[in-house]
């Protein structure tokens, strides 16, 4: 058995085991087929014919679970998605961060909150965010409630996207009240107009629209951080079809970067399944490690089975970055690049709120599309923490929030998030990375 970094510690191995167990007897919430779909479609992006959006929360809550939160962050996601494909014209393949985003690693597993030491939380999956003691305490049956609210939430999103809410003629509905009297929610109207004249234009022309599946419904991917092992193997299910391993839990996976050492467990267990996995890359990877990851979780080269997620921050990217692209591109491993500008611009305000700045955020974005000019290789996707809610924890946008106003919607379970305007007008500013 391989090290296992970032593993809780659950107070009872008994419980553990019994909880696993039951688990591995309950329904599998993603078919292998459809991670094979997702395989294919993040190929187009490794190839250069199609761009990743990957988004959602930094960690889902028990809290705050309702249809509004799943359908406004789908919203977002959609007109992300719209501003993506008609201002760049390229496939946008979407994929969130949701239905299965539980469970969180941690630098230190110790944080103090009011002048007490307090276990630190680690997603709702393990332990309660509560600044006491034992909320802390990790609760295996935890596991077992985030395999039910996972399996809500993926019900909700395809009956959404394929029962008709996800319909282009829908995309002016997409755009909420709050958003739609903004600069960048009066742009993306503008898009949504257009693309209302040009579906009647279509219809004009003698196109049946009605039998156009792909203007009424979306494909929605879900991928989370593979992180407690015994969740992600006790939903690791054998595919009847090919008598491959799938981990069912989500479609896509992925190692984090405190959890993605080439010879450590969550490496190996990722190297077994065959979904289309993702790998983070902080500023200190080496060209070697890199290409020692896409050897062990690629060694066949398949385009779309790896995605590999540059998080390096706005100030290192432009250093950090192009010796891994060059790596990678000259040893002939074919993987998808996606952008990450979160993870690599976090700091804490005087005021004690953890945040980002809507201009680092664009600014490693910057370094990101740069590096990939000059090396002649494809971005191919972005990596974003958002919600559809009007919350102030990011800094900076149209709206510019200041450190003075963190504290009036600041809701995140863990990572500050973009809001929907500064999400929305974050999309327009990648369509002309895009174009450019
Ligand atoms: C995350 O994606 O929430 C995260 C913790 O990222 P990273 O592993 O890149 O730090
Ligand atoms: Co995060």
């Amino acid at each position: 058995m391989r090290p296992a970094a970032q593993q809780p510690p659950w107070p009872d191995e008994d419980e553990l085991e019994r909880v696993l167990k039951q688990i591995s007897t309950l329904p599998p919430l993603v078919f292998a087929g459809e991670a094979r779909s997702l395989t294919s479609a993040l190929g187009a992006v490794a190839e250069g014919r199609a761009f990743l959006l990957q988004a959602g929360d930094c960690a889902e809550s028990f809290a705050e679970f309702s249809a509004d939160a799943i359908r406004d962050k789908l919203k977002i996601i959609l007109q992300m998605a719209v501003v993506l494909t008609y201002g760049a014209g390229v496939p946008v393949v979407k994929v969130g961060r949701m239905a299965g985003q539980f469970a969180k690693p941690r630098t230190s597993s110790t944080e103090i909150v009011g002048g007490v030491e307090l276990d630190t939380f680690r997603g709702h999956m393990v332990n309660d965010d509560a600044p006491y003691a034992e909320a802390r305490v990790p609760d295996p049956t935890r596991l077992v409630a985030a395999y039910h609210q996972s399996a809500s939430t993926l019900n909700l999103l395809r009956a959404f996207t394929k029962g008709g809410f996800a319909d282009l003629s829908q995309a002016h509905i997409w755009n909420q009240q709050f958003v739609a009297s903004s600069e960048e929610g009066r742009r993306y109207e503008q898009i949504a107009t257009e693309i209302d004249r040009a579906l009647r234009f279509m219809e004009a022309c003698g196109i049946d629209l009605a039998r156009e599946q792909s203007l009424h419904q979306v494909d929605f991917y879900t991928s989370h951080e593979a992180l407690i092992l015994g969740y992600e193997e006790a939903l690791t299910r054998r595919d009847s079809l090919t008598g491959d391993f799938y981990d069912c839990s989500a479609h896509m996976l992925w190692a984090g970067e405190r959890s993605r050492q080439v010879d450590g467990a969550h490496v190996e267990f990722l190297a077994g399944i065959r979904n289309p996995l993702g790998c983070k890359i902080g500023p200190s990877t080496t060209p070697e490690e890199v290409l020692a990851t896409c050897e062990r979780l690629n060694p066949d080269r398949v385009p779309g089975r790896l995605t590999l997620i540059a998080r390096m921050g706005a100030g290192r990217v432009s250093e950090a970055l192009p010796p891994l692209l060059e790596a990678v591109r000259d040893s002939g491993h074919i993987v998808a690049w996606a952008c990450d500008p979160m993870h690599g611009n976090t700091f804490v305000t005087n005021g004690g709120h953890k945040t980002r700045r809507f201009d680092d955020i664009l600014g490693e974005l910057r370094g990101f599309f740069d590096a990939h000019h000059r090396a002649g290789t494809w971005p191919g996707g972005v990596h974003v923490e958002l919600t559809g809610d009007d919350v102030t924890e990011c800094l900076g946008g149209f709206g510019d929030i200041v450190e003075d106003q963190l504290h009036e919607r600041y809701t995140t379970a863990c990572d500050p998030r973009l809001n929907a305007r500064q999400s929305i007008d974050l999309a327009f500013r990648i369509a002309e990375l895009l174009r450019d």
